[in-house]
């Protein structure tokens, strides 16, 4: 079965493939997707942004929103609960140049939450159509909506929302195959994204949850049936994730990779950061993608105390250029090399 799509529609929008990469929040910033723009997903969203701080125009929110030509085709997502700020803020993401425009009712953080928004969305699903249906009414370019399997398992109402999502006009629904409960914990349910492809008519439906090599991707298509397959963790410290993923359903040979490569991707990962950010920002920020580059190093313990203590962008590019690198390790040990929470 052929699972790829190299010309996939959403709506009048044509992308250039069904694997697209998720929103990260503090994450997905503009270095990142610097280098993920080099293996060409079908589509990359930038890092979520409030609809009140865009309407008011926060200068902070703009600059999470910097793209370059190179990024296209890229999406921005929205997050808050408030229709009449969600279409003007729609309209403002437009008129910057985002291809799609995302609404978020994944976001577990209670913050969010109990603004109403986030997964705060998934307990007033009549709320998230209304959304919807104000930033479809504003904007000419495709907008999608993420969201998760539901608030916990006594309220999994992933597919009544994707039957709202539908009517509202949405072209796409990606699906997170976990509750807001779970937060990141315990393995995604792909049945749960199953059930709203069989309640999907229209509506594009976008798999998410544990998605981290080449083979779970086809393993999810083959599962759920999905349209397309958002990528979200996988994506940190291997940029070229999307490309592993077109080889491998294409029956192309596997990129074997030494941790040499994955040490000069860090640094082309440093360059474009220190090309963006200031020192500071530079040194902070390294602390966090050195650690996903080098997860699949052993011994990387002294790396990171290091990174973390560095006292100039000079010594930062010395560490990353010359630290000695332990054994390539296949599978992440826990602890050791975990560095999700620094995200
Ligand atoms: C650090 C971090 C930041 C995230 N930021 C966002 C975000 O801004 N918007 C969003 O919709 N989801 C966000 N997510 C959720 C992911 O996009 C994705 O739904 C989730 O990680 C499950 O996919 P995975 O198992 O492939 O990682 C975030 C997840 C993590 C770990």
């Amino acid at each position: 079965m052929n699972f790829l799509n190299r010309k996939f529609l959403l709506g009048d929008l044509e992308l250039p493939s069904n694997v697209f990469y998720a929103p990260l929040a503090g994450c997905s910033d503009f270095p990142f997707r610097k280098m993920s723009a080099r293996y060409r997903p079908g589509l990359m969203y930038a890092e979520m942004t409030k609809m009140d701080a865009l309407v008011r125009g926060d200068t902070g929110t703009y600059q999470m929103l910097d793209f370059d030509k190179s990024m296209h085709p890229i999406g921005a997502q929205l997050c808050g609960s408030n229709p009449e700020y969600a279409g003007k803020a729609a309209k403002i993401l437009e008129d910057m140049g985002f291809d799609v425009i995302d609404l978020n009712c994944g976001c577990p953080v209670d913050k969010v939450t109990k603004g109403g928004g986030g997964s705060g969305l998934l307990k007033q699903p009549e709320l998230i159509g209304e959304l919807l249906s104000e930033m479809v009414a504003k904007v000419k370019v495709p907008v999608t909506v993420k969201i998760r399997a539901g608030w916990d398992e006594e309220c999994l109402n992933a597919p009544e929302i994707t039957r709202i999502a539908e009517s509202a006009g949405a072209k796409a629904i990606c699906i997170h195959g976990r509750t807001r409960k779970q937060g990141y914990k315990g393995p995604a349910n792909w049945d749960w994204i199953k059930e709203c492809r069989e309640a999907a008519k229209e509506i594009k439906i976008i798999g998410n949850g544990d998605v981290f090599s080449a083979q779970a991707a086809e393993d999810m298509f083959k599962h759920v049936g999905c349209d397309a397959i958002l990528v979200s963790r996988g994506t940190l410290g291997q940029p070229w994730i999307a490309d592993d993923i077109y080889r491998h359903l294409e029956g192309l040979p596997k990129v074997e990779r030494t941790l040499e490569d994955y040490r000069q991707a860090l640094y082309e990962h440093f360059l474009y950061t220190v090309e963006y950010q200031n020192d500071r920002k530079t040194m902070v920020d390294m602390r966090r993608v050195g650690c996903w580059y080098l997860k699949k190093a052993s011994g990387t313990r002294e790396f990171r105390q290091k990174i973390s203590k560095v006292s100039s962008v000079e010594e930062a590019r010395d560490l990353i250029l010359h630290f000695p690198l332990g054994d390539l390790i296949e599978e992440e040990e826990e602890g050791e090399n975990n560095c999700e929470s620094s995200c």
